[in-house]
């Protein structure tokens, strides 16, 4: 199949690269110059594990193209992805659809009947309805447009993308599902369930599937508050309530409260829609502000675990990434803990094995720290505040004799309380027993 993919963002790059690894056609469109000129060199404008080699490869073997020109780009496309940016409206949080928009109109111009337009960007209820009444506006006749949600996580994106838990594809028409089967084809051999919806029930799946995973993360942070509270461990009421098939174990992992580019954003744009149709959506709604107050709230785990008072206290912070395995800061929990810190007088010492570009651009008071030990040296507590691998086995030992303090702040549960205790540490984690 000849597709193009318009946007080379996260979904489109990662996209684009993956269906051209299955043996498709691809050319990625992109307006910025910048990004194109650094693909066609073989640089990624994004941090995602093995995305360099498969883009690399398929640039190679002619499979994968580059371009910032739009008509070029789509001339002989079967399937037009649409997968720019839908960033959250400054003040009502509602999905921003002007990059969606414009590409649109562009496509107007040069689009070829039989063309299936499919949007892979997150967009709200009814954007596959607005894409027809412009193309119809713009006098564009027997084109069909298509919703294909993409469910892949940052940092684990190409392996998300070719093992697929299932595919979605909404479409009112017997062509765009034809073309979007022919398309996923090789992952049928994955065993990859696709299922055919109505547009606009593709379109809500996808806002659904994360506001339900936002509310299992809120869910257990709650209950590890609770924990806290009862003396009980929430690593074991996860494990505990996990294991039953009908609620499963993941994303049950209490920290500090979900970030990214994805559950922030989708949240907020469920609720406009909901409110836009005058239906209440409670649990969405309190899930928004039970993770805002939770972001808000780590500061002063951090301010109990040395006694109250961060004026003048040293905090090595670990991790700035609003997950491990990307660069991405969107919404990171670290955003308003570092501030937080900052302000209430403490200085900040931070490490992240690749996201100090993108931190530096945001906190321009603490200081970077050129690996872990470093960050660590001479400090009151440390703060995990990020996963990453390389943060689940220090030396724990080490670590106390570099520090001024003894606080470990753990807000990841990656270490248990004995082993840290044992190197002389005093442990403080979340949802762990009274001393949380
Ligand atoms: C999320 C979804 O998981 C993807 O399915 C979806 O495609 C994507 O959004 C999107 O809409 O584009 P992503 O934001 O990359 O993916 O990252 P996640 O791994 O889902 O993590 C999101 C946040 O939740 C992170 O801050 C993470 O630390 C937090 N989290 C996750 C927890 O606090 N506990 C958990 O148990 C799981």
């Amino acid at each position: 199949m000849r597709i193009a993919m318009i946007g080379t963002g996260y979904v489109g790059l990662v996209s684009g690269a993956c269906f051209a690894d299955f043996g498709h056609q691809v050319c990625c469109i992109d307006k910025d110059s910048g990004k194109i000129d650094g693909l066609h060199a073989g640089r990624m404008p994004i941090w995602e594990p093995g995305l360099e080699s498969l883009v690399k490869s398929n640039a190679e073997r002619g499979r994968l193209t580059f371009t910032t020109d739009l008509p070029s780009g789509v001339a002989d496309a079967e399937a037009i992805f649409i997968a720019v940016g839908t960033p959250a409206r400054r003040g009502d949080g509602h999905a921003d659809l002007s990059f969606v928009h414009a590409a649109v109109r562009e496509l107007a111009k040069v689009i070829k009947p039989g063309t299936v337009v499919v949007t892979k960007s997150t967009v709200p209820v009814g954007t596959g309805d607005e894409i027809e009444k412009i193309l119809k506006e713009e006098g564009v006749e027997g084109v069909s447009v298509a919703s294909n949600p993409e469910f892949l996580r940052e940092g684990a994106a190409i392996a998300d993308f070719k093992h697929p838990d299932r595919i979605v594809v909404g479409a009112e028409d017997e062509h765009a599902r034809d073309v979007l089967r022919e398309i996923y084809r090789p992952l049928f051999l994955n065993r990859a369930p696709i299922l055919f919806t109505g547009r606009r029930t593709a379109e809500l799946t996808k806002y659904a599937a994360n506001a339900f995973l936002a509310v299992k993360i809120s869910f257990i942070n709650e209950i590890a508050n609770l924990c806290e509270a009862v003396d009980a461990d929430v690593q074991d009421v996860a494990r505990g309530i996990g294991l039953d098939n009908r609620i499963g174990p993941k994303f049950l992992h209490a920290g500090p409260g979900y970030g990214g580019s994805c559950f922030p954003k989708d949240t907020l744009a469920l609720l406009q829609t909901a409110d836009k149709v005058g239906v209440d959506q409670r649990i969405v709604r309190t899930t928004v502000a039970v993770n805002d107050d939770r972001k808000a709230s780590m500061v002063d785990r951090v301010a109990a675990a040395l006694g109250g008072e961060l004026s003048g206290k040293r905090i090595g912070v670990l991790g700035l990434a609003f997950k491990p395995n990307t660069d991405d800061m969107r919404d990171a929990p670290s955003i308003p803990l570092v501030q937080s810190l900052v302000e209430r007088g403490a200085e900040v010492a931070a490490f992240d094995p690749v996201a100090r570009e993108q931190a530096e651009r945001i906190f321009t008071d603490i200081s970077f720290a050129a690996d872990a030990a470093a960050a660590v040296a001479g400090a009151d507590a440390v703060v995990i505040v990020t996963e990453w691998d390389e943060f689940r086995a220090l030396d724990l030992e080490e670590m106390a004799g570099a520090m001024r303090g003894r606080a470990l702040v753990d807000l990841r549960n990656v270490y248990d309380r004995e082993e840290a205790e044992r190197a002389g540490l005093t442990y403080f984690g979340v949802g762990r027993g009274r001393q949380g």
